[in-house]
């Protein structure tokens, strides 16, 4: 794997830091638990971490609110655990990503501070100022993802502010030349300490329509996602000029030796839109992150036509990216597969075998389903500023189950964890290391496979036929993989060779003579031949 493609050949594996391993007792995950657990991730065979915020933030959307872009939460622990934390990955191979959030910043960040003061103030271009519209109101329709409208009256200055999140989130004004100085400066901060790279929070949103237009309505074609609110993203994101910011962040992280890589949260529901934060392949994005797959049904139909549009679309140089959770949309156990064990072992072999690089989230490993929390009482501001409990995300960022002892190896026993466990007798990784049958066994295999089979890495794509709910593709002339996402048994013609891994261990070196039989929810990685 060479240094500069290892983000193509490899696996990524996104944590959220609060929760995957608390090193001090306090109920909350940190960096130096991080380093803890490295051998979990080297057994793995992870190439990158992803970790979600890592920045000092008052925590109103979980780090998501930065208020100093170069310095660590002191919950998380500091600079220097940092620093160690890159370094010990570092020994193992793995690099690690953090998440940077150049939307908007918290509202107690220094540059706000400063704007609010006055229309003089020498931060105030840092943010985007508008006076009331025509009728006394917010300047116009934008809504902000989090609900209402994305304006917000600020009384001693007389004008609005945009906030596309929470009020305590002030989007920054990408037009202003310093803004995109400073964050230049914050990209080489990091990158200079041997961060290997970031993923880019609403990447695609930074930039707005310079007028101010208003979005036009919601139509009944739009993506279910769009369809939540009334009004499509038009002016408020999306903005062509979105690209000369990518591109700059492109040239910075291409600076360095080995090249740093930016993996944006691209939040476009189709493939048209998405394919242009790749640049012409090589000079905006390594990586955009394709939510129309994330949201998809776990459907043959569905995913395989993503996939087919995916491939005759990407750009030349670029390189799909595929994940089914995250902090935001869920866990994949529950949200595709209705927490249905055995559908889940599939949709961990159909990432690890599609042509692109696979991101894992921390607890994917071992099927991990999501736990039910209230969202009246969510720790996360969107269930409760929406009051819609399908916004709840508390139940995708619960503590990771490393045994069933009290305090599931996250912890201590006497400390309560920041969100609740789920079912730590069920699911922990202590468990499933010594079952060869675990889903966290058959994680690690296709990992170690995809590391040894470079047709698994590089080997195009090329869809086989097959019956109604179910999908088969091969990668390189060597290896199928051919998943039954029906109800029913389903029977596959036209492949010839042994079991490689199946999603039911049992059938590892099966001969296929010509045809694969799989029940409802199986997989198989099949050799050719
Ligand atoms: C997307 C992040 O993934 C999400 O968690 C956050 O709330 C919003 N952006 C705002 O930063």
């Amino acid at each position: 794997m060479s240094s500069q493609g290892w983000w193509r050949e490899g696996v990524l594996y996104q944590i959220y830091p609060r929760s995957f391993a608390d090193s001090d007792g306090d109920g909350v995950g940190d960096l130096r638990g991080i380093a803890e657990r490295l051998d979990h991730l080297d057994r793995l065979g992870v190439d990158g971490i992803w970790l979600n915020p890592t920045m000092p933030s008052p925590n109103d959307d979980w780090g998501y609110d930065v208020a100093d872009y170069c310095d660590v939460h002191p919950d998380l622990g500091t600079l220097e655990d940092l620093d160690a934390l890159v370094a010990a990955a570092g020994e193992r191979g793995i690099r690690v990503l953090l998440d940077l959030v150049p939307n908007h910043t918290s509202s107690e960040h220094a540059w706000f501070v400063d704007a609010v003061s006055g229309r003089d103030a020498e931060f105030r271009d840092y943010y985007v100022w508008a006076d009331p519209g025509p009728d006394g109101g917010p300047p116009n329709n934008w809504e902000s993802n989090f609900g209402g409208s994305a304006w917000q009256w600020h009384e001693p200055t007389g004008q609005y502010y945009l906030n596309n999140f929470l009020p305590t989130q002030p989007d920054l004004n990408w037009w202003n030349e310093d803004v995109r100085e400073a964050f230049d400066d914050v990209l080489r901060f990091w990158f200079d300490r041997g961060v290997a790279g970031f993923r880019i929070d609403v990447c695609h949103a930074i930039v707005k329509d310079s007028e101010l237009r208003d979005d036009p309505a919601v139509t009944p074609e739009d993506h279910p996602e769009v369809r939540r609110r009334t009004v499509k993203q038009v002016f408020s994101m999306n903005r062509p000029e979105v690209h000369d910011v990518l591109r700059r962040w492109r040239a910075v992280a291409d600076g360095y030796d080995p090249r740093a890589i930016l993996v944006g949260e691209t939040y476009v529901l189709n493939l048209d839109t998405l394919m242009p934060y790749y640049g012409n392949g090589e000079d905006e994005l390594n990586l955009a992150f394709n939510f129309l797959f994330v949201h998809a049904d776990f459907d043959a139909d569905e995913m395989r036509t993503i996939v087919a549009g995916v491939e005759e679309k990407l750009p030349r140089g670029a390189w799909p990216v595929y994940t089914g959770s995250n902090h935001d949309a869920g866990r994949l156990t529950t949200r595709w597969c209705g927490d249905d064990p055995r559908r889940a072992r599939a949709a961990l072999l159909m990432l690890l075998t599609l042509r692109g690089t696979p991101v894992l989230y921390y607890g994917d490993e071992l099927g991990l389903p999501e736990v039910p929390t209230d969202w009246r009482t969510a720790l996360d501001p969107v269930a409760r500023r929406t009051g819609d409990p399908s916004r709840n995300r508390d139940p995708c960022r619960t503590p990771m189950p490393w045994s069933a002892e009290p305090g599931g190896g996250f912890t201590t026993a006497e400390a309560t964890p920041w969100l609740p466990f789920g079912d730590l007798a069920a699911h922990n990784v202590a468990d499933q290391a010594a079952d060869p049958a675990s889903t966290l066994l058959l994680t690690r295999d296709l990992i170690a496979l995809r590391r040894r089979e470079p047709a698994l890495r590089t080997g195009a794509y090329a869809e086989l036929d097959a019956p109604a709910g179910a999908w088969a593709w091969r990668r390189g002339d060597e290896l199928a993989t051919a998943l039954n996402l029906s109800d029913a048994a389903v029977e596959l013609g036209g492949i010839t060779g042994t079991v490689e891994i199946g999603t039911d261990r049992g059938r590892d070196g099966e001969a296929v003579p010509g045809s694969l039989a799989l029940g409802p929810g199986e997989g198989a990685l099949v050799r050719l031949g």
